[in-house]
């Protein structure tokens, strides 16, 4: 299937890593133009290195609005036209709402939440020019809380909301808009909480999918998401908008 990616241009949030970084590539190898941010300068360098020239490597805090308007314009005036934009830097916020405090919760939403809702607002001119895609990379907690996953169930069913919320609003302006729920996905983050702990990263993702009980038996491999989101960020998703799809080998309790 030619999914029509050719010539057209991307934004991630936090696509110096993990999900994103694998999502870049597959954009540009699909012959898109991609642009990335995220904070961590050895990241930025390594995903300027690994998506080569053609593609924009910022640096930019999400959280910082000034940063980000700039990461946003930056990416207009380089690429002159926007198809799709993707919210995704986020990390896991595992609390109990009795351990944690109202900064962790104020932090997870500025990142998960507003962050999401200031790029949307942003994009969406241009998006209505070219009949583009916002795309909102959740977890599956946004539609099976869980209570060891305070406040990332309440911030991803927030942006669950309003992934069906600005699907509505601007879908007569031709812009569609889509989540994905992710499961258990080989990334960065667990690649770094297994050094940390000095666990061998394949003890460490063995574990990992015991505890979870993961129907198909294995991580998911950030390719596999990658796939998923390029299907709905390209023209050939034309009729798809306001639907959150699990990428989870199964692991959600519910559809
Ligand atoms: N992998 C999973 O199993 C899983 C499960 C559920 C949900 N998710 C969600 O999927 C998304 C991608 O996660 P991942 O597993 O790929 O994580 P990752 O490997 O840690 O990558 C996260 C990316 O986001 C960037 N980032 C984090 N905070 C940022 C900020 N404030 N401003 C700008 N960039 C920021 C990181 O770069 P810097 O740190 O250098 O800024 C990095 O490029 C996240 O929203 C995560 O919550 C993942």
């Amino acid at each position: 299937m030619d999914l029509e990616l050719g010539g057209r241009s991307f934004l991630i949030t936090g696509g110096t890593d993990g999900l994103g970084l694998a999502l870049a590539r597959t954009l540009r190898d699909e012959g898109a133009r991609v642009a990335v941010c995220g904070r961590d300068e050895a990241r930025l360098v390594a995903a300027k290195e690994a998506l080569g020239s053609s593609a924009l490597v910022v640096r930019c805090d999400v959280t910082n609005a000034t940063q980000l308007d700039a990461f946003i314009d930056q990416t207009l005036e380089t690429f002159g036209r926007l198809d799709g934009a993707v919210n995704n830097a986020g990390r896991v916020a595992a609390s109990s709402v009795v351990d944690s405090s109202d900064a962790l919760w104020r932090d997870d939403f500025e990142l998960k939440v507003i962050a999401a809702v200031h790029v949307a607002r942003r994009v969406v001119p241009a998006l209505t020019e070219t009949k583009g895609a916002i795309l909102n990379v959740l977890a599956i907690s946004a539609r099976a809380a869980q209570g060891s996953s305070t406040p990332t169930s309440a911030s991803r069913a927030a942006g669950l909301a309003m992934t069906k919320a600005l699907a509505h609003e601007v879908a007569p302006r031709g812009v569609r808009v889509n989540a994905l729920l992710i499961g258990l996905i080989e990334s960065g983050q667990w690649v770094r909480r297994a050094n940390d702990a000095g666990v061998a990263l394949e003890d460490f993702y063995a574990n990992m999918v015991g505890r979870a009980q993961i129907p198909l038996g294995r991580m998911g491999a950030a390719r596999e998401f990658a796939d998923v989101a390029t299907f709905l960020l390209s023209p050939r998703a034309s009729y798809v908008t306001g639907v959150g799809v699990s990428v989870d080998g199964g692991l959600s309790p519910v559809i």
